[in-house]
């Protein structure tokens, strides 16, 4: 499949665009330095796998933002479990999510999977992996290219 350009200039913080990419949805989420800060503080007592060590990414994103941009979270919006598409739930304490303290992120309806504002997989979810992030490069500060 040919890549797709994502043109982000007008994705406020705190918001979440999709694009599709061979078939699939590609989240892109300006996080808010609040967001950050929150998805930084969770540690491995939450998350199955924080530093990423299940190959879900190409290989030159690091970090537990698991982003180019640290404000610019670019993820592939299928469920990790059995492919449904998880809701966004950026707020901390989101209606619905079923935990108490919820930090944000995203949820799955289908069988109750929780993920961060990074895609990572919080532990005792039917979700085995974090969610995959798809090869991606800024053409500039605007302009995404996926693929
Ligand atoms: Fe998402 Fe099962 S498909 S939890």
């Amino acid at each position: 499949g040919a890549p797709v350009q994502a043109d982000i200039s007008r994705l406020e913080p705190g918001q979440r665009m999709t694009v599709e990419w061979r078939g699939r949805p590609i989240w892109i989420i300006n996080r808010t330095p609040e967001m950050i800060e929150r998805t930084e503080s969770l540690g491995s007592d939450q998350l199955a796998d924080p530093d990423s060590e299940v190959p879900q990414q190409p290989a030159y994103i690091d970090g537990g933002l698991r982003s180019i941009r640290p404000e610019i979270g670019v993820l592939i919006g299928i469920c990790t479990h059995l492919g449904c598409s998880p809701l966004f739930r950026p707020e901390p304490d989101a209606e619905g999510v079923g935990v108490d303290n919820w930090p944000g992120g995203f949820f799955c309806p289908c069988h109750g999977s929780r993920f961060d504002l990074a895609g990572r997989v919080f532990n005792n979810v039917p979700a085995p992996t974090n969610l995959e992030v798809p090869p991606y490069r800024f053409e500039n500060d605007d302009i995404i290219v996926i693929g």
